[in-house]
């Protein structure tokens, strides 16, 4: 009893929080719009399936870089292989590396390095790294932030009271920004839109097939292949793993909407 009380205390000051670090396997997401949207799977029309993507169907350097979680670009056969790792690929600059894979980068040597936010300075800082105004280092929060910077990533931060600090739910005051926050560098506060407010709900059985996947950034997915019916279940990796919220971003799950600013595209 006592641990039920502990529980739904805990429960009401944090609310529910979803860390990233279960991974759906392809053929979890039954839905095309999922599908779609995740890295490293693709849509069979033929069995109506989600599928594993096969780098050596991606013909062009272009498709193939961008799925740099799980292929690169080899340069001297010109074909999309399966990614290693980036000490595996050869380059002598920034550039030859990330031709290769997105996801690399160069220092010294004749190969590339594991990409790592702080291996960019604050000329070079990419969206899904924190640019500090004078390092680049991974997003975990937005309190680093000066003013400039925290205006840039409005679809995360907010500047109040000389400081920038991480959105919540209850700052969005549409249906369509209402999505998520960010909450640190492995974890989101997902966000539902009930009747006129923005909150962060009790867990996932509010959402929608619409919902689902965008308010969990892919942690949890639609249970059916019907969208009228099913729930929001939660992906079930067989290993779980720590994956930071740069490698989440850098990995491009819709990029564009939080790092650009939600407000920016509606
Ligand atoms: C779809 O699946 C079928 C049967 O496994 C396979 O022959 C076909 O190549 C696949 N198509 C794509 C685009 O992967
Ligand atoms: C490099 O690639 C080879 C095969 O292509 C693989 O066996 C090896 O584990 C890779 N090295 C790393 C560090 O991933
Ligand atoms: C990233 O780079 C920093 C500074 O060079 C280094 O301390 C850190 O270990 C690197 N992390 C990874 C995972 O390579
Ligand atoms: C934030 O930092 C950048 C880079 O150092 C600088 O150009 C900009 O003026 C700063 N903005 C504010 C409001 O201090
Ligand atoms: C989806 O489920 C609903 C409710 O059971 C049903 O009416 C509808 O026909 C189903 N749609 C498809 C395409 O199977
Ligand atoms: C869902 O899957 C079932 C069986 O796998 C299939 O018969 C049905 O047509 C699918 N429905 C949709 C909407 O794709
Ligand atoms: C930053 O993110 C990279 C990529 O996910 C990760 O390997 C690295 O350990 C992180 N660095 C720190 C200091 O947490």
């Amino acid at each position: 009893m006592e641990f039920i009380i502990v529980q739904l205390l805990l429960v009401s000051s944090f609310g529910w929080i979803v860390e990233i670090k279960n991974e759906c396997s392809c053929t979890d997401y039954k839905l095309y719009s999922e599908c779609i949207s995740s890295m490293g799977c693709i849509w069979n029309t033929s069995l109506s399936k989600c599928v594993d993507i096969k780098c050596n169907t991606l013909k062009s350097q272009t498709e193939c870089i961008s799925q740099s979680q799980y292929c690169s670009f080899d340069l001297s056969t010109f074909t999309c292989v399966p990614f290693t790792s980036c000490a595996n690929l050869s380059g002598n600059t920034v550039q030859q590396c990330q031709t290769q894979n997105q996801m690399c980068s160069w220092v010294s040597g004749n190969s590339c390095i594991d990409y790592n936010c702080t291996n960019f300075n604050q000329n070079n800082c990419p969206y899904f790294c924190i640019n500090t105004g004078s390092a680049c280092e991974n997003f975990s929060s937005c309190e680093k932030l000066n003013q400039t910077y925290c205006t840039l990533y409005s679809g995360m931060c907010y500047w109040n009271q000389n400081q920038c600090l991480n959105q919540e739910c209850s700052n969005f005051i549409t249906s369509t920004q209402c999505q998520f926050v960010l909450k640190s560098e492995n974890a989101i506060v997902p966000c539902y839109w009930n009747q006129n407010q923005c909150i962060n709900p009790p867990d996932a059985s509010v959402y929608n097939s619409n919902q689902c996947f965008i308010s969990t950034i892919g942690q949890y997915h639609w249970s059916s292949n019907n969208s009228t019916m099913g729930s929001c279940q939660q992906c079930q990796s067989s290993q779980d793993y720590y994956k930071p919220m740069t490698d989440f971003l850098s990995k491009g799950f819709i990029l564009s909407i939080i790092i650009m600013g939600i407000f920016m595209i509606i």
